[in-house]
């Protein structure tokens, strides 16, 4: 397929999205939106395919929505829907995804990056909810999302004042999964990525579902679907292959993934 606004990439079981709009900072369009939705989803149905980057410049993973293409909205617009397009459930994927954030992710891009399953941020990360200052709220999970991931207190601060949180405040409050200096950002997010494309596929996919059900369901609900999924594992070939392979003091060979 051929894209406008991002860059795609794969280099052995790693996929990489490229946002890349440079003269918006990577402003969410709905073009860019739909693509990003179109590439991940077919990377995340390609069995070759074990982890899926999202990425951005140096200088933005990326600025929000785009602002200029919401001027002329009105109400009617946005109420009937058709205004943004859908995330397909990109959070939802099976395959396991890492945002890696240079520079500015603010507003959508903030969002975008808390879709993922693991940030990674360069020490120049800049992560912000700064809607309120163009009259009006995260549109794309910032209220829910933000506060699950570093709690009411700290999420009221960026969304109530808008203001913008450097990388290691940003780790300090558990929005992002590690912080490295920005020339590093790729290669760690990459080695990271191949890491988990090594592993096999049913314990990653079960263990990526068993970490939504935390977010999503209480904590009785959340441990039934940890047990379910750890008792169903014992069925995979690749339990038995990673069990028996330590018991033999070999490196497993695991068949799917
Ligand atoms: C459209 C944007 C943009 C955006 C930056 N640009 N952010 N265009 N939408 N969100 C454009 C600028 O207009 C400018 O284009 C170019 O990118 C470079 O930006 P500058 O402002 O000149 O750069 P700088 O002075 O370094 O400031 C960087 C910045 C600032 C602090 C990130 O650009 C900024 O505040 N951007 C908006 C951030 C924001 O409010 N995001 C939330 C959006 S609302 P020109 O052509 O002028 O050079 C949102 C809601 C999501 O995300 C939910 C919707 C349902």
């Amino acid at each position: 397929t051929q894209y406008t606004a991002i860059i795609t990439e794969v280099e052995g079981r790693v996929a990489t999205i490229t946002l890349n709009r440079p003269e918006a900072l990577n402003a969410l369009s709905n073009t860019l939106i739909a693509e990003l939705v179109d590439a991940a989803s077919k990377f995340d149905a390609d069995p070759n395919v074990g982890a899926i980057i999202i990425t951005g410049s140096e200088r933005a993973f990326a600025a929000g929505a785009d602002i200029k293409g919401m001027l002329e909205l009105e109400y009617s617009d946005v109420l009937a829907g058709g205004a943004f397009p859908s995330w397909g459930g990109i959070e939802q994927m099976l395959t396991p995804t890492i945002a890696a954030v240079s520079g500015f992710a603010l507003g959508g891009g903030c969002e975008l990056a808390m879709m993922c399953d693991i940030i990674i941020a360069a020490d120049n990360a800049k992560f912000g909810q700064p809607e309120i200052n163009l009259g009006v709220i995260p549109g794309f999970g910032g209220t829910q999302r933000l506060p699950r991931a570093i709690g009411k207190y700290k999420a009221a601060d960026m969304v109530l004042t808008g203001r913008m949180m450097g990388a290691e405040e940003a780790e300090r409050s558990g929005l992002v999964s590690r912080v490295v200096p920005a020339a590093e950002l790729i290669d760690t997010v990459k080695q990271a990525a191949a890491l988990i494309a090594s592993k096999p596929l049913p314990a990653l996919y079960a263990a990526k579902n068993a970490l939504q059900a935390a977010e999503e369901s209480s904590l009785s609900e959340g441990l039934r679907v940890e047990q379910i999924a750890f008792q169903a594992l014992f069925a995979t070939e690749d339990q038995t292959e990673g069990m028996r392979a330590f018991a033999e003091k070999r490196e497993a060979n695991f068949k799917h993934r």
